[in-house]
């Protein structure tokens, strides 16, 4: 068991070190500042056997040359539709890729794509493009927040293109916050996602929608709690434990991406929910997340309760900070905070699919199912921290889902985007078997 176990693990490494092994990636750079990191991002596709070609914006040329991206990747670098007498085909560069990257996506090239302008190479080649088309935004945080580049976002996504999560940072102003590209690392973490998802839809059926059919979940409305709760003691401490939020947050962006009316009901974290669809309210408490969810619970046909909730709270608050007593200890009187799962679970109805989540250390198996009976679940979803790359604040999880009729899938190790298609699959699932189809 335990060699089955490493081989399997040898196994998914090496199948991540040649994902990208012959995959045809077309790198759109735009003129922002983080253009210097086109470099690296060939860099790291090459070394993974990805063949790639770069297509820059005029603009581009005043953060990196077109001779350092064509040294990297081996290939011309094209920058305008026509070089002294030849043309540049951006239409067979647009159908020779597997994938086009756009990164840096500048607000200025968001716009343009959202519109349709065409008005350099990179738009041509954008716009001739037949392959999914995955976009890095850079820009600064103002930008990133105004709703004009909000609205060419929500407009992308509809056409079916997958935005990276930009990160918090310091930006080209010396402000710090939201708007900084996606780390090359990352970039090419969620290109191997994207190629992995792929062959999980090919052989597993899509949640993208076919021929013009509506999404699965579309019309549905879902709620979904995520990430810790915070406990206060006194004006400066609290109580919280180790949840990024990551699991649930990506469980709201692929009901979103499946069709639903989504609200993320999300406990302190500094992460947010990259489907522009999905409905936040931040709360702190066990408290807050439990009036937050109760507000939308009867109206949701799915439920996701995903948030690692403090189980107790301290029975008092003091009005002001703490001091150090005299003793060596300190005893703190703790009151259980309100099941939320389980007390709203009680009032669930057969149309609802409710699915919680069941992290242990021991004793795995008996606590879902335990969970999954008395919480009145259709889907307990387990997962167990001596599971190498599972649970806390990792970008990957490793989970056993259980569903009420006694089904059981084991999932190897995967990025939680992928864990939480899977669940969204499966509740897709439980959707059609409660309601089947009247002929
Ligand atoms: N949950 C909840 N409200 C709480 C505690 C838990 O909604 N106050 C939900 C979680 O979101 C999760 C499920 O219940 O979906 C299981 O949470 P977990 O903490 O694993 O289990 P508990 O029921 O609290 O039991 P224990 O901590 O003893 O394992």
């Amino acid at each position: 068991m335990a060699a089955e176990y490493t081989f399997c693990r040898l196994f998914c490494l090496i199948a991540d070190k040649l994902m990208l092994q012959g995959k045809k990636i077309l790198l759109g750079v735009s003129g922002s500042i983080a253009a210097y990191k086109a470099a690296t991002i060939v860099r790291l596709l090459v070394k993974e056997g990805a063949e790639v070609k770069v297509v820059m914006t005029p603009s581009a040329c005043d953060f990196i040359t077109p001779l350092t991206l064509a040294t990297l990747s081996k290939h011309e670098v094209p920058v305008t539709i026509s070089d002294n007498q030849s043309w540049n085909n951006h239409v067979m560069l647009g159908r020779w890729a597997d994938v086009m990257l756009i990164a840096p996506a500048s607000a200025n090239t968001l716009s343009k794509m959202a519109n349709g302008a065409c008005d350099n190479l990179l738009m041509a080649t954008y716009l001739s493009a037949t392959c999914p088309v995955l976009i890095a935004p850079a820009m600064d945080e103002d930008m990133w927040h105004h709703p004009a580049t909000r609205a060419n976002i929500t407009r992308l996504l509809s056409y079916g293109h997958k935005q990276l999560p930009v990160e918090k940072g310091e930006l080209a102003s010396g402000l710090f916050g939201e708007g900084r590209m996606a780390e090359p690392e990352n970039i090419i973490q969620y290109l191997h996602e994207h190629f992995n998802n792929e062959s999980v839809a090919s052989q597993a059926g899509d949640l993208q929608p076919v021929n013009g059919s509506p999404l699965p979940l579309q019309g549905k409305k879902a709620l979904v709690t995520a990430g810790p709760t915070q406990e206060p003691l006194d004006p400066v401490r609290y109580i919280s434990n180790h949840s990024s939020g990551k699991m649930g947050i990506a469980i709201a962006d692929a009901l979103a991406a499946a069709g639903a009316e989504v609200t993320l009901v999300l406990g302190p974290t500094g992460l947010s929910a990259a489907h522009p669809s999905v409905k936040t309210i931040r709360v702190v408490t066990a408290d807050d997340m439990f009036r937050g969810s109760e507000a939308h619970f009867a109206q949701s046909e799915v439920i996701v309760m995903a948030a690692a909730v403090a189980d107790y709270r301290p029975k008092h608050i003091a009005d002001l900070k703490m001091k150090k007593g005299e003793g060596d200890a300190l005893i703190l009187e703790l009151e259980k905070t309100k099941d939320i799962l389980r007390t709203l679970g009680a009032t669930r109805t057969e149309k609802q699919v409710l699915v919680g989540f069941s992290l242990e250390t021991n004793n795995e198996q008996e606590y879902a199912l335990k969970k999954l009976r008395e919480k009145n679940l259709d889907l307990v979803v387990m997962n167990s921290l001596n599971d190498k790359g599972a649970g806390f604040n990792h970008d990957t999880n490793k989970v056993t889902l259980f569903d009420k009729q006694g089904g059981i899938n084991e999932l190897p190790l995967k990025s939680k985007s992928e864990v939480a298609q899977d669940i969204v699959r499966k509740i897709v699932d439980i959707l059609h078997t409660n309601t089947p189809l009247i002929v």
